[in-house]
C-alpha cells in the first residue's frame, strides 16, 4: 500500500489542450489532467475508436461538475469508452463492479494486518478522492438501492469520513471524477434481458449528468473491424456490420410494436469484434471443407440461442454471405 501511496503522491495536476487530446487538431480550449500516467492509469489501445457516441462523455471530462451514468446496451462500449477517454489524460481509473452485496469497505477501505500493525487500507473511492483520479462504478444498477442512496453525499461533493481510520476526512481532490457505467438508465428493466438490475432510487439518480452509448454507426463499426481484423477481407468486414444489424433489427422488434419473428439474442459491438476475430483463427478449417463465416458465428453468438434462432441466424448468413456459406 506505502509503494501505491508513493506513487499516486508524485502526481500532479496538467492542463492539455483539449482538441489535441480528444481530435489530434488544436483548439486552445485547455482541459484538466495528469503530468504523467501511474499504474493505474489504463493502457492507451491504439485501436480504440472515439466515435460519435463518445461526444458527451468528452464534453464530460472537460467540464465535469456532475458524476457520469453512462447506461446503454451490453457490450456497446460503454467502459472501454471512459476508461480510453480517461487514458488519454492520464487519469488513475480506481474502478469496482457492482453487484447485490457490494458494501461500503469494499469501496471506501478497511482495516488491515501489514507489517505486524494494523493499517487502513484505502479502497478504490478513497484513492480517487485523496489523490485525484476516476472512480468507476460498473454495472452500478445492480447495487442494492439503499446502499446506493448512500453515496449521495459524496456525488454532492461532500467530504469522504473514515472513522475506521481515525476520523480521517478526505476533502475531495479537485481532479476526483465520479462516473458510472450500466445497461439500464437507472430506472426499470423494460427488456428483462438485464437480470438482477434494480430500480435505483430516485434522489440517487437525480445527481447524475447521463449519457446514453448506443452501438457505433456502421461505418464506425466497420472502421473498427479493419482494426480489430484486418486480415480479413473487406467486404467480408463489410456483410458482418449488416449482418449484426440485421440482427438487432429482428431482436428489437417491429416499428408496429409487435415481437412476431423476433428472437431473443443480439449482436453486441464486443460479439461483432468476437465473430471477425474468430473467423480469421477459424480461416484454417476452410481445408477441412468448414465454412468458418458460420463456424465462427455459432461460436460467438449461435450457442447462445435457442434452436429456432439458430435456425433464423443460419439463413440469415446464407442470405448475407452466399459466398462464404455455401455448404
Ligand atoms: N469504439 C470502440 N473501439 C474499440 N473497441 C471497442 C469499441 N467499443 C467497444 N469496443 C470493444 O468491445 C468490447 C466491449 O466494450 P465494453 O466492455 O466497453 O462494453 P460495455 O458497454 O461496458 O459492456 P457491458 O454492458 O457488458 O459492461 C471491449 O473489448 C472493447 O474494447
Ligand atoms: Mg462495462
Amino acid at each position: 500500500m506505502k509503494k501505491i501511496l508513493n506513487e499516486l503522491k508524485q502526481l500532479h495536476v496538467a492542463g492539455f489542450d483539449a482538441g489535441k487530446i480528444f481530435s489530434g487538431k488544436k483548439s486552445n480550449r485547455m482541459v484538466s489532467g495528469f503530468n504523467s500516467p501511474s499504474s493505474f492509469t489504463p493502457e492507451v489501445n491504439p485501436e480504440y475508436l472515439f466515435h460519435d457516441s463518445s461526444r458527451d462523455a468528452v464534453v464530460w471530462f472537460m467540464n465535469s461538475s456532475d458524476p457520469l451514468y453512462v447506461f446503454g446496451p451490453a457490450g456497446s462500449g460503454k467502459t472501454s469508452l471512459i476508461k480510453q477517454l480517461a487514458a488519454k489524460l492520464n487519469y488513475p481509473v480506481f474502478d469496482i463492479t457492482g453487484h447485490g452485496r457490494l458494501e461500503f469497505p469494499d469501496i471506501v477501505g478497511h482495516l488491515t494486518v501489514e507489517d505486524s500493525n494494523m493499517s487502513f487500507q484505502y479502497g478504490p473511492l478513497a484513492l480517487a478522492m485523496k489523490f485525484g483520479g476516476l472512480f468507476l462504478l460498473n454495472e452500478i444498477d445492480l447495487l442494492d438501492p439503499a446502499a446506493a442512496a448512500g453515496l449521495n453525499g459524496i456525488l454532492d461533493g461532500a467530504p469522504l469520513c473514515i472513522s475506521e481510520n481515525g476520523g480521517e476526512v478526505i476533502k475531495p481532490h479537485p481532479l476526483f471524477r465520479f462516473a458510472a457505467t450500466a445497461n439500464t438508465n437507472g430506472g426499470t428493466d423494460e427488456t428483462g434481458l438485464y437480470q438482477g438490475t434494480l430500480r435505483q432510487n430516485l434522489a440517487f439518480m437525480d445527481r447524475f449528468w447521463l449519457c446514453e452509448i448506443g452501438y457505433p454507426s456502421p461505418k464506425a463499426e466497420r472502421e473498427l473491424l479493419h482494426r480489430k481484423a484486418p486480415g480479413l477481407p473487406k467486404d467480408v468486414r463489410t456483410k458482418m456490420v449488416e449482418y449484426a444489424n440485421e440482427v438487432r433489427k429482428l431482436f428489437m422488434g417491429h416499428a408496429d410494436g409487435s415481437f412476431r419473428d423476433t428472437i431473443e439474442v443480439t449482436f453486441s459491438t464486443r460479439t461483432l469484434i468476437r465473430w471477425a476475430d474468430l473467423t480469421v483463427r477459424f480461416q484454417p478449417l476452410a481445408r477441412q471443407g468448414i465454412q468458418p463465416v458460420n463456424y465462427a458465428l455459432d461460436r460467438a453468438l449461435g450457442y447462445r440461442a435457442t434452436p429456432e434462432t439458430r435456425t433464423v441466424l443460419h439463413e440469415l448468413a446464407q442470405r448475407i454471405f452466399p459466398q462464404e456459406t455455401k455448404e
